[in-house]
């Protein structure tokens, strides 16, 4: 384990922003993130720990040390008659991990396709995608308290997950470092197809027998057609959340603009689609300098080569401003700014 000093975090982060960390260092055990920790750099510095970097904003150079956790291993730890219990290193890549379990047939994982990224983050914003998140097929996780310098367990129940939350993200933040999850996953599938257009897809892609492997390929063509590929242009997935307002408030909202896309929800609120309230406020592909919001999904903002994450944090200010302005909603980020 090595502390390097001035490292560009530009490959290390999917919005390609040019910041620089002060120390960097990669553990890819329990036991090296523990000498880490110990060591005089992270006593004296902030820490952030890393994995893909696919769900932070850098708005400036990073002061501390930044850990980027490379635990590996994927491992079978449990089987019932109809269920595995699949437990993965923290490090490990998230679509990978995925394509491995569609190829083992393993069943669960397979509308959560191709969401970049690693498997420590995953349970931080309860990664979720196509009618799944992962506390559907949540096990147990394992975490390094930081301060205590020991391993702790947690189950689902403990983990607080809500609509892209958690106990870490929330109660937590900053005490943990999750080196290792679980997942409950089952032999006979029980395929979710009802959600956005997988059920389209599945049909253009002209499949006759339902498979893992087939949601999963939908689940691939449908997200390539409208993500930006963050090797080709710097991102961070969805921005901000889908705003969740009250049957009032969106009844009011209803009649004044008639077109609004909502969803209800169990209890009575709905999910406003934040990408049309964007949209609907001018956003969409607009672009100054290098940050922009994308033309394809007003959800998304973008940098085209050189941005600053300050213009883009910027940029997002705006964006909330203005449809705040128009609907009186205001959108929080989904982005870790850092
Ligand atoms: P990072 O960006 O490295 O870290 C995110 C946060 O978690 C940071 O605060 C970091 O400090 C913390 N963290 C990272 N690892 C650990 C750890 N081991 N222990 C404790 N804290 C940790 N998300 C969805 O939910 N659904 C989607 O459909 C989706 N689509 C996306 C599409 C694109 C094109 C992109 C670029 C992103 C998308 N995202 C989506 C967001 C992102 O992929 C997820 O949030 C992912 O889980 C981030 O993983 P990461 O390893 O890159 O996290
Ligand atoms: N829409 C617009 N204009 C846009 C974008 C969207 O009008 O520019 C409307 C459309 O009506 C569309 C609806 O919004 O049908 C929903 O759009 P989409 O299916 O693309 O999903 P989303 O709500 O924008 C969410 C997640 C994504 C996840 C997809 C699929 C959040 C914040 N985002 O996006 O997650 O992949 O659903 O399940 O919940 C992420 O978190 O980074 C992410 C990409």
């Amino acid at each position: 384990m090595k502390i390097l000093e001035n490292i560009s975090l530009k490959p290390f982060n999917s919005f390609g922003i040019d910041a620089v960390a002060a120390y960097f260092a990669s553990f890819n055990s329990d036991d090296e993130l523990e000498a880490l920790l110990r060591s005089e750099t992270a006593i004296n510095n902030h820490c952030l720990v890393l994995g893909g970097g696919s769900n932070i904003l850098l708005t400036k150079d990073f002061p501390g040390l930044v850990m980027k956790n490379e635990i590996k291993g994927i491992e079978v730890v449990n089987e019932t008659e109809d269920q595995f219990i699949i437990k993965a290193g923290a490090g490990e890549n998230w679509h990978q991990l995925v394509l491995h379990c569609v190829e083992q047939g393993y069943a669960g994982l397979e509308n959560l396709s191709l969401i970049p990224g690693n498997v420590g983050a995953s349970p931080m914003q309860n990664i979720g995608a196509y009618g799944v998140e992962i506390k559907d097929v949540f096990e147990a996780l394992e975490a390094f308290h930081i301060k205590d310098k020991s391993i702790e367990k947690f189950d689902r129940e403990a983990c607080s997950f809500g609509y892209r939350e958690s106990v870490f993200k929330n109660k937590y933040k900053g005490q943990f470092i999750i080196t290792s999850v679980s997942f409950r996953l089952n032999k006979q599938p029980l395929f979710n197809t009802t959600y956005g257009a997988i059920q389209q897809e599945l049909e253009r892609m002209n499949v006759q027998e339902l498979s893992i492997r087939a949601v999963s390929q939908a689940v691939i063509n449908i997200r390539s057609s409208k993500l930006p590929d963050p090797k080709l242009i710097g991102n961070a997935g969805s921005f901000f959340k889908n705003p969740f307002v009250s049957m009032e408030q969106f009844e009011l909202l209803k009649d004044k603009f008639p077109s609004i896309v909502a969803f209800p929800l169990e209890g009575g609120n709905f999910k406003l689609a934040a990408g049309w309230l964007i949209e609907q406020c001018g956003w969409k592909g607009f672009r100054q300098g290098d940050a922009g919001c994308y033309p394809k999904q007003a959800l998304v903002l973008v940098n085209y080569g050189s941005a600053k994450g300050a213009e883009i944090l910027d940029l997002s200010e705006k964006i909330i401003r203005s449809v705040e302005a128009k609907f009186g909603v205001v959108l929080e980020r989904e982005v870790n700014i850092i």
